[in-house]
């Protein structure tokens, strides 16, 4: 863990390239805070250099397409075979942990997802953070366009409609949300860096 540097993974997979989106817009939302970098980790095949790049991170960032009302099978794959890391003495302990989902209906039952990754990430003894926002698009004066439309806190949300392809969707708008919760995560986690050197 070093602290001048702090590095954020974004672990994540994507089915047909939308949730692909949303990690990106993520990760480049956490590489904007200066002093972060971010790592963008794909979960399709878990190779001894994916498990050391997950290792290296200051903060996990988990995200995966909502498929039959949880995380998909590839995620829940790699959720399975990271018992490694928690075998070895909780190997990401004290890693900050946040997560994001994308599905087709605009709730499309997301929250299950999203709730899915911070069990996951309390028992790998990881702390997980949030997302600071009001719900968006919740009055009658609101816009489509507001920071978090679909109106979670647990993670970020995105909605692809189901015949359109991965250049289009999900939205701007929640393409924007996404790289906020990257930005909020990487804030934290210099925060958390420099507290753990104070104390
Ligand atoms: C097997 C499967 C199950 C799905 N289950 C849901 C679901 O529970 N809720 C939902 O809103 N959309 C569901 N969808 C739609 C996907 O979440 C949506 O198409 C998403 O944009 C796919 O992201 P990807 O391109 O990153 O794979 C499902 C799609 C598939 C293939």
């Amino acid at each position: 863990m070093s602290t001048e540097t702090a590095r954020v993974a974004i672990a994540y997979h994507s089915g047909r390239g939308h949730t692909a989106r949303q990690a990106e817009a993520v990760a480049a939302g956490a590489a904007a805070v200066p002093g972060v970098v971010a790592d963008l980790v794909a979960l399709d095949e878990l190779t001894d250099e994916l498990w050391d790049r997950l290792d290296a991170a200051d903060a996990i960032i988990f995200g995966a397409p909502t498929y039959m009302g949880s995380p998909s099978a590839v995620f829940k794959a790699f959720a399975e075979a990271s018992v490694k890391v928690w075998a070895a003495d909780l190997g990401w302990r004290d890693k900050l942990a946040a997560g994001f989902t994308n599905s087709k209906a605009m709730a499309g039952d997301k929250l299950n997802t999203l709730v899915d990754f911070s069990v996951f990430a309390a028992q790998h003894g990881m702390i997980w953070v949030g997302l600071d926002l009001y719900p968006g698009w919740a009055e009658s004066t609101a816009s489509i366009e507001d920071l978090n439309r679909l109106g979670s806190w647990l993670g970020a949300t995105a909605q692809s409609d189901a015949d359109v392809s991965a250049e289009k969707a999900p939205p701007e708008t929640d393409l924007r949300t996404a790289a906020y919760l990257g930005e909020r995560v990487a804030k934290v986690t210099l925060r958390h860096l420099r507290g753990s050197l104070a104390a």
